[in-house]
């Protein structure tokens, strides 16, 4: 099966999977293996390793997408008709951004962007970042530039947690701290507990800071931008269950890739999302060679005693290894029924460079 088939007609295609198993290398991969097909496509990023950001021609700062260089694609054997931009999601601007975007005047704008409080937020806001993604996202997609889409997801405890950030996102604004706060100011302090009020004027004789007073006038600047941020979060559900969106989980051959995979295929199921396949990364190879007892004199003939004990042991350890990723896999399809699967080996070498996607690719598009 090769990822082509399994994406075509797809216009957004989101790589799912616990963290460091390979999704913002697989991303990369399927961009580049589309451009190359033919396709103007973006891939955004998310805190990828240096060396392949470099390679993708990537600044260290940026959420402007770029187009990655034609002749190093060529280069790594990438080369084709279409074109390969790039960006790495910077959650704290995109959320600047948002803001720049909604605030009714620039009054709002700078209350808002210059707020201490808005500065701990953007950064604290559980999964802002995982929001920012998908709000650029939909951003993209709606400017319709792009032929394809690849949206690579941040390290989650779970491989869907990240979808829950728009409807987190509500829920703060709708939440009654904030509205409380909205109507408060200097007479909110009464409602406040004593011990709280008691804190924060001992905050501001300590450090000069007065929080109340950055709090309340913060979520009033917020406040009046509540609705655009609500009905954009809507919107962004909307792009992430279209029959154009497709998720793919990204995957380790462990054993724990199983019942990963089944809580996937729920939990998208009760959201009702779509399910495109799973691609199971770093699969170790099948070792022809056994180490039976007669290869296991020859080694210690020709190496000596303990170097050839070691690399038979060595070799055990391969094929324990292989077997057990088989094994997973076997279970990982039964567990899948008709979905597809897409097995990547484990490649020599980490995959930090666009011939090291070029290398991905001849088994993603198989
Ligand atoms: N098939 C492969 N063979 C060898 N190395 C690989 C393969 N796939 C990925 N890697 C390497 O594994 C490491 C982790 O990959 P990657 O950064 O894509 O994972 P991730 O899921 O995005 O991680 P995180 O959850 O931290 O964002 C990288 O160093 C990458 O080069
Ligand atoms: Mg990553």
């Amino acid at each position: 099966m090769s990822v082509e088939k399994l994406i075509r007609r797809k216009e957004v295609v989101i790589c799912a999977g616990a963290g460091g198993v390979g999704k913002t290398t697989t991303s990369a991969a399927i961009a580049a293996g589309m451009a190359q097909r033919g396709k103007r496509v973006a891939v955004l990023t998310i805190d990828p390793a240096r060396r392949l950001a470099d390679s993708l021609g990537l600044p260290e700062l940026g959420n402007e997408e770029r187009q990655v260089d034609a002749r190093r694609l060529e280069a790594a054997g990438l080369g084709g008709g279409g074109e390969l931009w790039a960006m790495t999601l910077d959650a704290e601007r995109t959320f600047d951004d948002l803001v720049d975007a909604h605030a009714p005047d620039a009054e709002t704008r700078d209350a808002v962007l210059s707020n201490p409080i808005y500065r701990e937020l953007s950064r604290a806001v559980a999964g802002s970042q995982d929001y920012m993604a998908m709000e650029k996202l939909h951003e993209l997609h709606q400017d319709g530039r792009y032929d394809l889409l690849v949206l690579d997801t941040p390290p989650t405890r779970n491989a869907l947690d990240f979808l829950e950030a728009p409807a987190r996102l509500s829920r703060f604004i709708d939440s009654r701290s904030l509205q409380f706060f909205r109507a408060g100011s200097r007479a909110g302090l009464g409602l406040l507990g004593k011990g709280t009020a008691v804190l924060f004027s001992v905050m501001k004789r300590a450090t000069g800071v007065d929080l109340l007073q950055d709090l309340a006038s913060f979520f009033n600047a917020f406040g009046e931008m509540s609705e655009g941020f609500r009905e954009r979060a809507r919107r962004v559900e909307d792009l992430l269950g279209d029959s154009r969106t497709t998720f793919l989980l990204v995957t380790s051959p462990r054993a724990a890739s199983i019942s990963e995979a089944a809580y996937f295929n729920h939990k998208l199921r009760d959201l009702d999302l779509p399910f495109g396949g799973v691609v199971v990364n770093r699969v170790r190879e099948q070792v022809t060679a056994r180490p039976t007892s007669k290869l296991e004199s020859e080694l210690a003939g020709l190496l000596g005693h303990e170097l050839g004990g070691k690399v038979a042991q060595n070799l055990g350890d391969e094929v324990r290894l292989a077997d057990r990723d088989a094994r997973n896999i076997g279970l990982l399809r039964n567990e899948l029924g008709r979905r597809p699967m897409i097995a990547v080996p484990e490649l020599p070498g980490d995959v930090h460079d666009l011939a090291g996607l070029a290398a991905m690719n001849a088994y993603l598009f198989a």
